[in-house]
C-alpha cells in the first residue's frame, strides 16, 4: 500500500493570556505588562522556515491561531503572519482563516483589523452569558461584553463566526445551561462548539473541585441541548461540533480525518506524513515562551528523532503502523459523516484487510455503521466512542 500526502493545515499557538481561567490546561500563560509581540512574530517566521521542506510543496487549506488568547496580539502582528505563512508555504484559494478571541472590549477594537488582516473566521470564547458563571469560571468578560462581541464581529465583515460555550458548569441546572443555548442560537453563529467542562489535572479547579452537576443532570442537558440545537438548525458533526448549513470548521475537520499540519509556536504541535521515508510522525515544539523565545537568540540547533531541524524543536513521535488504527479510528469516529475507507488506506499506508476484523467487532456490538464504504460511528458509537476504541486497542 502507498501512502498518499494529505491536506495541509497550519496551527499558529499563541501562549499568552490576561489571566489564567481556574480550569484551563491549555499551554497559556498569564502576561505581565508587556507581551513580546514583535520577538514572537520574528520567531514564528523562523519555525516556519524550517518546518517549509515537511510542506512537501502543499499549500495550506487553513490557518488556525489559537491559545491562550491570539486577540491579545495587534492585528498589523497577525497581518504579519499571514503573509509570512502565504510567502513561506503559499495558500490555498479558498483559505479557512480562524482566530480565537476573548470577548472582551479591548479586544473588540481590533476585530475588523483582523478581518483586514486576512482572517475569515472568528472563534469566540464565551464559555457562558450568565454573569455568575462567568465569574465563578473566573473570565474576564462579563453577559453584556459576549453579546456584544457577535455584532462587533458582524460588523466588522465576518460572515463565519464560531462560538465556544461549556457546559456542566459549577452549580449549573438544565434551566441554567437551556438558556445559555438559546442565548447563543439567538445570536445566530454559523458554528457552535459545545464543550462538558472538564476538570483537568494541574488546575485551580483540580486542587479545589467547584460543586458539579450530578450525572443525571448532565445527561438531560446533554439531550436537551442537542434537541434544541438541532430543531434550530444546527446539526452535529462531530462529539462537541454544531454547524448550521454545512459551515464545519474546516481546520478542525482535517485534524480528525486525519490530514496533516505544521504546528508553529511555543508548545505546538504538528502531524507529518512524509512520502519518501514512508513515515508519519508528530513533533512539539518547545513548550514555555520564555523557552521558545530563547531559542531564538541561542539558534541551537535542535534534531529530532526523525532527522528534521528545529531550533524551537521539543520532541518528535513516529506513528508506528500498527498504532495507527487506533490513532485514525480516534480521530475518524469523532465525526458523524465518518471518513472514507480509501482515505483511511491513503492516509495511513495500510490495506484495509489489516483492519477488518476489528471493524467486524465494532458492527457485530453496533457501534458502527455498516457500510461498504465509509468509516462512520452510529449514534451508540458516538455516545460510547471509548467502548468504541478498546477494539482498536485489543488488537
Ligand atoms: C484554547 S481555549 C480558548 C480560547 C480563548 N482563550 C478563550 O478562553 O476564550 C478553547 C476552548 O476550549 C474550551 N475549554 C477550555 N478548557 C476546558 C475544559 N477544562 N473543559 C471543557 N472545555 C474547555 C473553552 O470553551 C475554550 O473556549
Ligand atoms: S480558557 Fe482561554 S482565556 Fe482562559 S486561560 Fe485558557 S486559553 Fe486563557
Amino acid at each position: 500500500m502507498s501512502l498518499l500526502l494529505p491536506p495541509l493545515a497550519l496551527y499558529v499557538h499563541v501562549p499568552w493570556c490576561i489571566r489564567k481561567c481556574p480550569y484551563c490546561d491549555f499551554n497559556s500563560h498569564q502576561a505581565g505588562d508587556h507581551i513580546p509581540e514583535a520577538e514572537y512574530v520574528r520567531a514564528l517566521k523562523f519555525d516556519l522556515e524550517q518546518d517549509y521542506s515537511l510542506a512537501q510543496g502543499r499549500k495550506l487549506t487553513s490557518i488556525f491561531f489559537g491559545g491562550g488568547t491570539p486577540s491579545m496580539l495587534s492585528a498589523e502582528a497577525i497581518g504579519q503572519i499571514i503573509r509570512d505563512a502565504r510567502d513561506i508555504i503559499g495558500f490555498e484559494d479558498d483559505i479557512e482563516i480562524t482566530l480565537e478571541a476573548n470577548p472582551g472590549t479591548f479586544e473588540q477594537e481590533k476585530f475588523e483589523g483582523f478581518r483586514r488582516a486576512g482572517v475569515n473566521r472568528l472563534s469566540i470564547g464565551i464559555q457562558s452569558f450568565n454573569d455568575h458563571q462567568l465569574q465563578k469560571l473566573g473570565r474576564v468578560h462579563g453577559r453584556e461584553e459576549a453579546i456584544n462581541a457577535v455584532s462587533v464581529a458582524r460588523s466588522a465583515g465576518f460572515d463565519n463566526i464560531n462560538l465556544d460555550l461549556m457546559h456542566g458548569l459549577p452549580d449549573q441546572t438544565l434551566a441554567d445551561a437551556m438558556a445559555d443555548i438559546d442565548q447563543a442560537i439567538a445570536l445566530a453563529p454559523e458554528h457552535l462548539s459545545w464543550y462538558q467542562l472538564t476538570i483537568e489535572p494541574n488546575t485551580a479547579f483540580y486542587s479545589a473541585p467547584p460543586p458539579l452537576p450530578e450525572e443525571d443532570i448532565l445527561v438531560d442537558i446533554q439531550d436537551a441541548g442537542f434537541a434544541r440545537l438541532a430543531e434550530q438548525g444546527y446539526a452535529q458533526y462531530e462529539v462537541s461540533a454544531y454547524a448550521r448549513n454545512k459551515k464545519h470548521a474546516r481546520h478542525n475537520v482535517n485534524y480528525w480525518q486525519f490530514g496533516d499540519y505544521l504546528g508553529i509556536g511555543a508548545g505546538a504541535h504538528g502531524k507529518i506524513t512524509q512520502l519518501n521515508q514512508h513515515r508519519i510522525f508528530r513533533l512539539w515544539k518547545t513548550r514555555l515562551p520564555q523557552h521558545y523565545l530563547a531559542a531564538m537568540t541561542s539558534q541551537k540547533i535542535s534534531t529530532n528523532l526523525q532527522g528534521h531541524q528545529n531550533v524551537f524543536g521539543g520532541g518528535s513521535d513516529l506513528l508506528l503502523p500498527e498504532n495507527l488504527p487506533l490513532e485514525l479510528m480516534m480521530n475518524a469516529l469523532r465525526l458523524n459523516e465518518g471518513v472514507r475507507m480509501s482515505a483511511y488506506v491513503e492516509r495511513t499506508g495500510l490495506s484495509w484487510d489489516s483492519l477488518a476484523p476489528s471493524w467486524q467487532v465494532l458492527m457485530e456490538k453496533g457501534l458502527a455503521d455498516n457500510d461498504a464504504d465509509i468509516i462512520r460511528p452510529t449514534e451508540l458509537g458516538r455516545r460510547f466512542l471509548n467502548r468504541a476504541l478498546e477494539v482498536f486497542m485489543e488488537d
